[in-house]
């Protein structure tokens, strides 16, 4: 069997509060369920998968810095961060790991402060509004680009 890629989900501010936070938008799955299933899916897949979730920007921030060399690929949800956050594009672009943006939501559906991302044209593609299945389509893209590029 092949080496394993490492893949690193990342969550960000109030995703933690998944089942319980508007769930007419966000479903009521909580974050625990879709990392299991998620898990689940990548021992199928043969990756490692490693899962971060912060409600603090320079904790995120941190976190991608550590996928230096580490991460063969990064799911990022960054929640409210995607419409503001330079930072966090500044560390996406520091570290060269190829990742692809993730919103529960169809965020283009939504206010207009959310239609525009600080991460989307730097990103290899963007998942948004399948809820937590756009989690599992990420990972299944992840890893179908993994196994052409090793
Ligand atoms: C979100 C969409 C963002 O606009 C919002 O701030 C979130 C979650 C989503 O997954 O749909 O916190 O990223």
């Amino acid at each position: 069997m092949t080496a394993k890629h490492n893949v690193l989900v990342i969550n960000g501010p109030n995703l933690n509060r998944l089942g319980l936070r508007q769930p007419e938008i966000y479903g009521s799955q909580t974050l625990n369920d879709i990392i299991e299933s998620l898990t689940a899916d990548a021992e199928k897949l043969n990756i490692e998968l490693n899962h971060f979730q912060s409600n603090a920007e320079h904790e995120l921030i941190e976190r991608i810095h550590q996928a230096y060399q580490q991460a063969d690929f990064i799911i990022i949800n960054p929640a409210a961060y995607t419409h503001t956050s330079v930072a966090i594009r500044d560390a996406l672009l520091s570290i060269d790991v190829p990742f692809y943006e993730v919103h529960l939501s169809n965020i283009h559906s939504r206010e207009p402060f959310r239609h525009h991302s600080y991460l989307s044209d730097i990103a290899e593609g963007v998942i948004c509004g399948f809820g937590p299945q756009g989690y599992a389509m990420a990972l299944g893209a992840a890893a179908q680009l993994l196994a052409q590029n090793k």
